[in-house]
C-alpha cells in the first residue's frame, strides 16, 4: 500500500479523539502513539549544531543532560563558511547521530535573519542575508534527510530578538517579509523540502505565527509547495482551533486537557469542519510514515570520525579579519616562547546557552592543541589574563599576563563573550567584550607588538575600540566541541583560513539598521529599517564599517579577471538567463580557498532598492598559481522586487549592476547589463493620474480621443497645458475631472475607465 493511502485508510479508522490526539505531542518530544491502529509515537529532539536528545525528565532549555552527541560549528559559525557541501557533510554526520539514537526529526536549521547584533539567539542563525542563510539551510537539511530523518526548519516567521518574543508583534511590511524574511524560507523550503516547518512564537503584524493563515498556508502550501507538516515551537500555540484552521498541524508539547478538549467540542459544535483536523492528522500520519520508510538498520556512530568533522568544519568557518605583516600562521623556531593569553584557551567556549545546547561527545582544548602543534623546543606558555565570570579586572591575572607577554616571540589573546552575554530567552544589552579583556589587551601590545587575538563569540562583537591593539584578528565564533583543535591548526597554518562574514561588523551599536527599532516596546517591534538590513543598509547610507559583510582573508591570495556575461531569452518569454564567467588566480604560495560572491544592483529601479545584493556565490580552492572559471547563472527573480502593487515579483527593465568580488565592499569586477522588460501592467481607474494614464499606450491614446484637438491639431483642456500637466501630472483623473476648463468629466472618465478594461479583456483573450 503506498504512503497516501496507507494515511486515507487509518484515517477512515480513527476515532473523533484519536484525532485530537494525533494533532499533539504526547509528551514534550514525542507524537502521539495510537497503539490500536499500530501507529508508533516519533520523537523528535533539538537542535541545530549537534543532537540534543534528552532523557525523560525534559526541560527543553538545555538545564537537565542530553546524550552525548558531536557538537558541530553553532550556525554563526557554520554560516561564515560559505560552504554548502560542508555544511551538507554536518547534516549527514547530524541525521546519522540522529538515527542512531531513534530521532526521526532533528529541530533545525534555524534560519532567522539576524537583524540586530544583539539578538541573543544570532549564534543560532546564519546570516543577515536570505541568499546565503537559504542556501546553507538548504544544504543542511539535504545531509540530515539524505539520511531518512526529518529537518524542522526554523522558527517561521520574522523571529528576530529574544525580547519578548512569546508575545511581541513584529510589525513589517511585506515587501520587507517577501525579499528578506521570508526569501530565505522560501528557498530551503522549494529546494530541499524539509519534513516539517516550525512556526514561531511572535506574532507577525498582530497575529501569532500559529495562526497565521497566511504564512502557513497561502505563502507556505500554496505558493511555495510545501507538502510537509507544521509544528508549533514549543509553547507557541494559544488558540488550537485558529491555530488548526490557520495550517497548523501539530502542537508541542501537548497542551494535554486543554488542546484536545477544544478541538472536540469545535468540532462537535460544528464551529471546526472536521476536514481540517482530518488534514493536519493526514499529515501527521504522513509523518510518521516517512521516518518509518527508512528500515535500514541504525548506523554504528564513529565519534572519532565525527570529531575531525568537527574540527574540518570548524576550521572551514574561521574568518580572518586582519593579519598585518603576516603575523600568521605562527612560525615558531626553536627557542621560542609562545604567549597563550586568556581564560577561553584553557575552558573553551564553543556554543550557546537554551534549547540547542549539546553535550559533547569531548572538547578540544586549544592551549593543548597549540601545545601539541608546536615543533619540538617552542614554548607554548600561558596566562589566564582574566576571569570568564566576571568583568572585575583582576590586577594579579593581567601583571602575570603582561609579563608573560613581555618575554615571549609573539602573543595570542584568546578573548570572547562570557556565556552569560549571549544565549537564547534574552538579547544583548551592547556589542562589547568585557572591559577587563580589552583593558588587558592594550597592555598586551604595549609589552609585545607581535599580538594575534583569536575571538569566540556567537554574535559580533565590537572591535573598532581595540583591534588597533593587535596585528591580527581571528573570529572564530561559537565553533563546536572541535573549536580549540581548530583554532590551533588555523594559528599554526595547519589549516588556511576560508571564512567570511556573514553578518557585517559595524563601528558601533548605533550605526546598525534596525537600531532605532530594535527590540520594540509595548508588545510591537517596528521593522522601520523595512529592506535595507545589514549591508543592505550600511551600504544604502554609505556608512563606514570595522568589516564588511563577506570580508575574510586567507594566507595566500586571489585575483579575479575576465568578467563575461552573457544573456539568453527574453523575460516576457519567460526565458531570461543571464550566465555569467570570470577566472579566479591563487597568486599567493599557499594551497587556499576563496569565496567569490556575486552583487546585483538595479540603480534606476523607480522603488527603493539596496545598493547591490548577493544573489550568487561559490567557495573554490586553488592551488598556488592554479586559476579556475567560476559560473553564476541568474535568472528573473535575482533581478526582481516584491511588488506590492502586482502583488508579485517584477523585473524593471533598464540597467543592472553586476559585481563580482572577495566581499560587498571589495569588488573586483564589474559590469552592466541591459536587460530589457515590459513595463508591468498599471491599473487604469478613475483614481490612476494623469501621467500614469499617459504612460500607458491605450490609456494614452483613449484619453487623448476624448479630450480631443482644436483645429491646429492642438490637444484641448489640460492636455495642451504643457506647464500645468506638470503640477498636476500626479491628480487622478477622477480629481482632475472636477476641475473647470481640463476638458474632463465624470461621464468621460467613467467611459474611460470602461473602454480602457475591455481593451485590456480584449488582449488577455476574453473575459470568459
Ligand atoms: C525553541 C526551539 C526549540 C524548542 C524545543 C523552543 O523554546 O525556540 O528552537 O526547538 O524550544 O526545544
Amino acid at each position: 500500500m503506498n504512503s497516501r493511502s496507507k494515511v486515507s485508510s487509518l484515517l477512515a479508522e480513527l476515532t473523533l479523539e484519536e484525532k485530537a490526539s494525533l494533532c499533539l505531542g504526547s509528551d514534550f518530544w514525542h507524537t502521539a502513539p495510537v497503539e490500536r491502529l499500530g501507529i508508533p509515537a516519533i520523537m523528535v529532539s533539538d537542535g541545530p549544531h549537534g543532537l540534543r536528545k534528552q532523557p525523560e525528565e525534559a526541560d527543553h532549555v538545555g538545564i537537565s543532560g542530553s546524550v552525548p552527541a558531536t557538537c558541530f560549528p553553532t550556525a554563526c559559525a557554520l554560516g561564515s563558511s560559505w560552504d554548502p557541501q560542508l555544511v551538507q557533510r554536518v547534516g549527514v554526520a547530524l541525521g546519522r547521530e540522529a538515527r542512531a539514537h531513534g530521532v526521526a526529526v532533528v529541530l533545525g536549521p534555524g534560519i532567522n535573519i539576524k537583524r540586530s547584533p544583539l539578538c541573543g539567539r544570532n549564534f543560532e542563525y546564519l546570516s543577515e542575508d536570505p541568499v546565503l542563510s537559504g542556501v546553507l539551510g538548504a544544504a543542511m537539511i539535504h545531509g540530515i534527510q539524505s539520511q531518512g530523518v526529518g529537518t524542522s526548519l526554523k522558527h517561521y516567521a520574522a523571529n528576530n530578538q529574544e525580547t519578548d518574543r512569546l508575545r511581541v508583534s513584529a510589525e513589517v511590511d511585506e515587501r520587507t517579509l517577501r525579499e528578506i524574511y521570508l526569501a530565505g524560507f522560501e528557498r530551503a523550503v522549494t529546494q530541499a523540502r524539509p519534513w516539517t516547518v516550525m512556526c514561531s512564537y511572535n506574532k507577525v503584524n498582530g497575529t501569532y505565527a500559529s495562526e497565521h493563515a497566511w504564512l502557513l498556508t497561502t505563502v507556505l502550501r500554496d505558493e511555495w509547495g510545501f507538502d510537509g507538516l507544521v509544528v508549533s515551537d514549543w509553547g507557541a500555540v494559544h488558540d488550537r482551533v485558529a491555530a488548526l484552521v490557520a495550517g497548523l498541524d501539530l502542537e508541542m508539547p501537548p497542551n494535554l486537557g486543554v488542546s484536545d478538549a477544544a478541538i472536540l467540542t469545535a468540532v462537535r459544535t460544528g464551529q471546526l469542519e472536521e476536514g481540517v483536523l482530518d488534514t493536519a492528522v493526514a499529515r501527521v500520519l504522513q509523518l510518521i510514515d516517512r521516518a518509518a520508510a527508512t528500515t535500514e538498520p541504525p548506523p554504528v556512530l564513529d565519534a572519532d570520525a565525527h570529531h575531525g568533522l568537527a574540527r574540518a568544519a570548524a576550521a572551514e568557518c574561521a574568518v580572518l579579519l586582519k593579519n598585518e605583516g603576516h603575523l600568521l600562521p605562527l612560525r615558531p623556531a626553536a627557542g621560542d616562547t609562545i604567549a597563550v593569553i586568556g581564560e577561553f584557551a584553557r575552558t573553551p567556549r564553543y556554543q550557546g546557552a537554551g534549547s540547542s545546547q549539546v553535550n559533547p561527545t569531548r572538547v578540544d582544548v586549544a592551549l593543548e592543541e597549540l601545545r601539541s602543534g608546536v615543533p619540538d623546543q617552542v614554548e607554548v606558555a600561558f596566562a589566564a589574563g582574566y576571569g570568564i565570570d566576571t568583568t572585575d579586572h583582576d590586577e594579579e591575572l593581567a601583571a602575570e599576563a603582561v609579563a608573560l607577554a613581555g618575554r615571549a616571540e609573539v602573543v595570542v589573546a584568546f578573548l570572547g563573550l562570557p556565556a552569560a552575554d549571549e544565549s537564547e530567552g534574552f538579547d544583548r544589552s551592547h556589542m562589547d567584550l568585557p572591559a577587563n579583556q580589552t583593558a588587558l589587551l592594550s597592555r598586551l601590545a604595549d609589552a609585545n607588538a607581535n599580538l594575534a587575538v583569536v575571538l569566540a563569540n556567537g554574535s559580533v562583537v565590537r572591535i573598532a575600540g581595540w583591534e588597533q591593539h593587535a596585528r591580527a584578528v581571528l573570529e572564530c565564533w561559537l565553533s563546536g566541541q572541535a573549536a580549540g583543535g581548530a583554532a590551533a591548526d588555523l594559528l599554526l597554518g595547519a589549516a588556511n583560513p576560508s571564512g567570511r562574514l556573514a553578518e557585517t561588523l559595524p563601528l558601533r551599536l548605533e550605526d546598525t539598521p534596525s537600531y532605532l527599532n530594535f527590540p520594540g516596546e509595548a508588545g510591537h517591534v517596528r521593522y522601520g529599517e523595512g529592506i535595507f538590513v545589514g549591508y543592505r543598509g550600511y551600504d544604502k547610507l554609505d556608512r563606514d564599517v570595522s568589516y564588511p559583510f563577506g570580508h575574510g582573508l586567507s594566507y595566500t591570495s586571489f585575483e579575479y579577471a575576465d568578467l563575461t556575461t552573457n544573456l539568453t531569452g527574453r523575460h516576457q518569454d519567460g526565458d531570461l538567463v543571464v550566465n555569467l564567467t570570470c577566472r579566479v588566480t591563487n597568486t599567493g604560495g599557499r594551497r587556499g580557498k576563496d569565496v567569490v560572491q556575486l552583487y546585483v544592483g538595479d540603480p534606476q529601479a523607480s522603488v527603493a532598492r539596496p545598493t547591490r545584493e548577493l544573489k550568487a556565490f561559490a567557495k573554490v580552492e586553488l592551488d598556488p598559481g592554479e586559476t579556475t572559471a567560476v559560473h553564476f547563472v541568474l535568472t528573473p527573480r535575482d533581478l526582481s522586487y516584491w511588488s506590492t502593487v502586482q502583488n508579485d515579483w517584477v523585473l524593471e527593465g533598464g540597467e543592472f549592476e553586476l559585481a563580482v568580488g572577495a566581499s560587498s565592499r571589495d569588488l573586483r569586477l564589474t559590469t552592466t547589463l541591459d536587460i530589457a522588460a515590459p513595463p508591468p501592467p498599471v491599473r487604469l481607474d478613475a483614481m490612476a493620474t494623469l501621467q500614469e494614464w499617459l504612460a500607458d499606450p491605450t490609456g494614452s491614446t483613449l484619453l487623448r480621443k476624448a479630450v480631443g484637438a482644436d483645429a491646429t491639431g492642438r490637444p484641448n483642456g489640460i492636455l495642451g497645458n504643457e506647464e500645468l500637466m506638470v503640477v498636476v501630472g500626479n491628480f487622478p483623473i477622477s480629481t482632475l475631472a472636477g476641475f473647470p476648463g481640463f476638458g474632463l468629466t465624470h461621464p468621460m472618465v467613467h467611459t474611460l475607465v470602461d473602454q480602457v478594461s475591455r481593451s485590456d479583456e480584449a488582449s488577455s483573450g476574453g473575459a470568459a
